[in-house]
């Protein structure tokens, strides 16, 4: 089994994308997650080097810096940790350090490893210079996150031999090797792990012309005649985000090859995503239906979280996790202790116009 098939097998756990899809399980065009069966379309895509990895300068300068440090005293280097939103290439850094160092790269996550024997497991089994890649890594259990701290700073774990009161632990040395820990919550990490980590990099949010590079690179992975303002309308919408910005050039891809010439020129971007319902600022349909309700129903605001989910047919997580990050990211949306509030973008975006006390202004005094 390669990495990416490891990796795959693990992961899952998301709700449709309707039948017939070739990448079945993504909740939405728009999700930053990655099914199962995209995974393959993603492999495909990923940069093998830290050269070919757009954008995130500062985190790419600093991670050179500490592999080459490292390489140069032949040794392996300081555990790192990569902590960001979904999509931004987290694993893909992680498969880039274990290439770059010429080394294999060993692939688990937090939720995977459920009891301290799993990781007791995969730490022995571990050669030396190895990466071992910790994806989800703040899911880890309590009794595994403390048999790792021990393991990433003395290169020793305890096994346990027998059970109940005949139960002896042995001391096991470790070669040393190189965690890579990746977290959407970097604050859920308690403190003595996150201690552990030499090197933090955090991942932010592309700009427009990053994702521009990324859907221009991918494109020719592809094979994929793609024209330069199409390349730039696809990463106009795509939030951010490269996972989103491929699986938008996919969809863009189809549309050609089905309805145009086969070319992924503006007209056929513009088609494909207005198919897809995803709209000039990245909005999706739920995105869409969330403002809208908080607009029409609820005046704008501030409304409660949990009554605008029920309003839109949706679990208060989903809109919460999903839906709200983006749009308080990008100004439509502000989260306030009274509830959720419309900012005057979100009225204009859908064609609305806002009251004329709006929310947040206070309404003029003394009027007869
Ligand atoms: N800086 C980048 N340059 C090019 N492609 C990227 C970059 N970051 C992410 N990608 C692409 O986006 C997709 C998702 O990246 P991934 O590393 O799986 O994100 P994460 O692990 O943070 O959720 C992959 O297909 C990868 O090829
Ligand atoms: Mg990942």
């Amino acid at each position: 089994m390669s990495p990416e098939e490891a990796h795959g097998a693990q992961g899952a756990g998301h709700d449709g994308f309707g039948p017939g899809s070739e990448e079945g399980d993504v909740r939405s065009v728009t999700s930053a997650e990655s099914g199962a069966l995209e995974r393959a379309a993603e492999a495909a895509l990923r940069p093998k080097q830290l050269a070919d990895f757009v954008g995130q300068e500062v985190v790419r300068e600093q991670l050179s810096l500490v592999l080459d440090a490292a390489q140069g005293r032949g040794r392996p280097p300081e555990h790192v940790l990569l902590s960001g939103p979904p999509g931004l290439g987290k694993t893909t850094l992680a498969m880039i350090i274990a290439t770059e160092l010429s080394v294999p790269l060993r692939i688990t996550s937090g939720p995977a490893v459920q009891h301290a024997g799993d990781l007791a497991a995969i730490l022995s089994a571990l050669e030396e210079g190895e990466v071992l890649f910790i994806d989800e890594i703040h899911r880890l259990a309590r009794p595994a996150e403390e048999m790792l701290y021990i393991a990433m700073e003395d290169f020793r774990v305890d096994v346990v031999v027998g059970k109940g009161v005949g139960a002896t632990s042995i001391p096991l040395e470790l070669p040393p090797f190189t965690v890579v820990g990746a977290t959407t919550r970097a604050g859920l990490l308690p403190a003595p792990l996150r201690d552990r980590f030499g090197f933090t990099g955090h991942l932010d949010y592309y700009r427009s012309e990053e994702l521009h590079r990324v859907v221009t690179r991918s494109a020719q992975q592809l094979e994929a005649d793609i024209v330069d303002e199409a390349a730039a309308e696809i990463a106009s919408r795509s939030r951010g985000t490269p996972r989103i910005a491929n699986r938008l050039l996919r969809r863009v891809r189809d549309y050609a090859q089905v309805r145009g010439s086969g070319r992924l020129d503006l007209e056929a971007a513009r088609s494909a995503l207005e198919v897809y319902e995803v709209d000039a600022q990245g909005l999706d349909r739920l995105d869409r239906a969330v403002l809208r309700a908080l607009c029409t129903r609820f005046a704008g605001g501030p409304v409660g979280l949990s009554t605008l989910a029920v309003s839109v047919g949706e679990e208060t997580e989903t809109v919460e996790t999903v839906v709200e990050p983006y749009l308080v990211r990008e100004g439509f949306l502000t989260r306030t202790p009274r509830g959720r509030i419309a900012s005057p973008m979100a009225w204009s975006h859908l064609g609305l116009q806002a009251p004329e006390a709006a929310a947040g202004t206070t309404p003029p005094l003394g009027r007869f």
